[in-house]
């Protein structure tokens, strides 16, 4: 059943098939779903938020009813400007849990209309994460099965 416009946030440095997953389940549940990337992390990432947005777009292009934008500052006032009552966030492991619960209760204290709702992404992905990802393509790994092959030709470039 559908009900909503759900924002799912993240640095998304690259997109990899674990967002992917999680992008798809919530493509079911929600009538809008915008992937929304972050533009200043405070960590320097790898690709630029204008990389990571395209990198998105190639690889959601077929939900209709997803969306790929950019965001800065607090994710509770992006919410509120875009009308959107659910943020959505992936939990792989119980090592998520603790940081997730922070993040959720804050934008709760911050925008009590703000709901988070959590799903679990595929259990083959439960390992993997971006910054994995990023140390694998630096060290010249293999990325198939990681992330989608638009994103690995891009890493590919990027580290050489
Ligand atoms: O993919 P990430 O790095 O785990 O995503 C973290 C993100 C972007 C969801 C979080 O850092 C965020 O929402 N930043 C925006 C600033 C903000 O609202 N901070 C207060 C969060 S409680």
């Amino acid at each position: 059943m559908k009900t909503s416009v759900a924002i799912y946030p993240g640095s998304f440095d690259p997109v990899t098939n674990g967002h992917l997953d999680l992008i798809g389940r919530g493509e079911l549940m929600f009538d809008h779903l915008i992937v929304a990337v972050l533009k200043n992390v405070e960590k320097e990432p790898l690709f630029s938020a204008t990389e990571r947005v395209e990198m998105l777009k190639e690889v959601t292009k077929k939900w209709d009813s997803v969306e790929v934008d950019v965001f800065e500052g607090l994710l509770v006032d992006y919410a509120r400007r875009r009308g959107a009552g659910v943020i959505l966030r992936g939990i792989r492991a119980i090592s998520d849990y603790e940081y997730e619960l922070q993040m959720a209760l804050m934008n709760r204290k911050l925008e009590p209309r703000l709901e988070t709702v959590f799903m679990l992404p595929g259990e083959s992905y439960s390992y993997l994460s971006a910054k994995l990802v990023r140390e694998i393509a630096q060290l010249g790994g293999p990325l198939a099965g990681l992330v989608p092959p638009t994103v690995e030709q891009r890493l590919r470039s990027k580290v050489s």
